[in-house]
């Protein structure tokens, strides 16, 4: 198969750590067309414009878009991105690499986040003089979708040995109408999913839970807000920024970009850590179905980290392109 993916390198150290993880990609052997499209800060500052037509088009006739990151517009590009693709569910893996800094070394579990809805549906107003509302916006439907997706995750990580659970976290016990729902929702989906083991909690001891035993987790599924905060945090647990990856997934499109932002205090110097965007690749392989290539990739990674071929702030000396060469050299 050939797969024509959609480049956006956006600003700052999307400029370095994108090219240098297409690097890695060629050298899966997997035939790919890269298509290079514009958005971002430069993009504004020449047109007006920070996420121009063209891009949307590029993006839609593609099999999947890689994504560096946006400066200042980057509500304007990744947000606005996410909503015209329709990517409903947000999904960060949350993984300790061997030679990373983590909290335990038997971390892995994966946060999907409902990324249409919640609290960040938009719906704010002033209602009288100084008294602000948000609202916040559950559905039987985006509900529906979300746990059936985290579901569906959680059957094929058992598949691969992964304990098979799904937990759900919500605010159920306060916000008794709209998290009561979400909750009695999941228990309705995973009635079809009878050899995936289920639980919940409430999110404020999720969040406790997500620090003292990590380990214990496997697909955590939550709404837009807590997922957002939720996944921060949890990301501090396997070394931060520098290591988050993620994938946007809709029924039609799939949008990958590293959770970190265009980093204006080290763009340019070369130092930027390639291994958020280079498991952003991994898991946009797995998307199209190269496991096998998302797997050497990986596994060439996991080496790379190990000796310590790293940049700066994993301890090692080499510039982002060289440790992605390291990577590249052993796919
Ligand atoms: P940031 O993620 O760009 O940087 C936060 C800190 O982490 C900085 O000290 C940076 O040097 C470090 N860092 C980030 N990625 C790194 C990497 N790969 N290797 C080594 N160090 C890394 O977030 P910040 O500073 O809050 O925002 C900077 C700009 O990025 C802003 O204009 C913001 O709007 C934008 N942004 C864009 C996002 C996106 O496009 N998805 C997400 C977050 C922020
Ligand atoms: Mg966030």
């Amino acid at each position: 198969d050939m797969y024509k993916i959609c480049v956006i390198e956006g600003d700052g150290i999307g400029r370095e750590v994108v090219p240098a993880t297409v690097n890695v990609l060629k050298a899966t052997g997997v035939d790919f067309e890269f298509v290079h499209a514009e958005a971002g800060d430069e993009v504004f500052e020449k047109t007006g414009v920070a996420l121009p037509e063209e891009t949307i088009n590029t993006a839609k006739e593609c099999d999947a878009v890689l994504f560096g990151a946006a400066g200042e517009t980057a509500a304007d590009v990744i947000v606005k991105l996410r909503k015209i693709l329709n990517t409903y569910a947000n999904v960060r893996p949350v993984k300790a690499y061997k030679g990373i800094n983590c909290l335990k070394d038997n971390i892995d579990y994966v946060i999907v986040r409902e990324n249409t809805e919640g609290l960040y549906k938009g719906i704010e107003a002033e209602i009288t003089d100084g008294v602000y509302t948000a609202t916040r916006v559950i559905t039987r439907e985006a509900c529906e979708k979300i746990f059936k997706f985290a579901f569906e995750m959680a059957k094929d990580r058992k598949k691969q040995g992964k304990e098979g659970k799904v937990t759900c976290t919500h605010k159920a016990n306060v916000l008794k109408l709209s998290d009561g729902a979400f909750k009695s929702i999941f228990y309705e989906v995973a009635k079809n999913y009878p050899e995936i083991k289920t639980n919940d909690f409430y999110i404020d001891a999720m969040n406790m839970y997500a620090v003292l035993r990590p380990e214990t987790f496997d697909v955590v599924v939550t709404s837009n807000l807590f997922g957002d905060i939720l996944s921060d945090g949890a990301a501090g647990t396997v070394g931060g920024l520098g290591m988050a990856p993620s994938a946007n997934i809709g029924d039609e499109y799939g949008l990958f970009e590293p959770v970190h932002g265009s980093a204006p205090d080290i763009a340019g110097k070369g130092i930027a850590n390639p291994t958020a965007t280079i498991l952003t690749g991994v898991l946009m392989l797995r998307y199209l179905g190269e496991n096998k290539a998302a797997d050497r990739v990986e596994k060439a990674l996991e080496e790379v980290l190990e000796n310590k071929l790293t940049t700066p702030d994993l301890g090692g000396t080499l510039t982002t392109f060289e440790m992605a060469e390291e990577v590249a050299k052993r796919v």
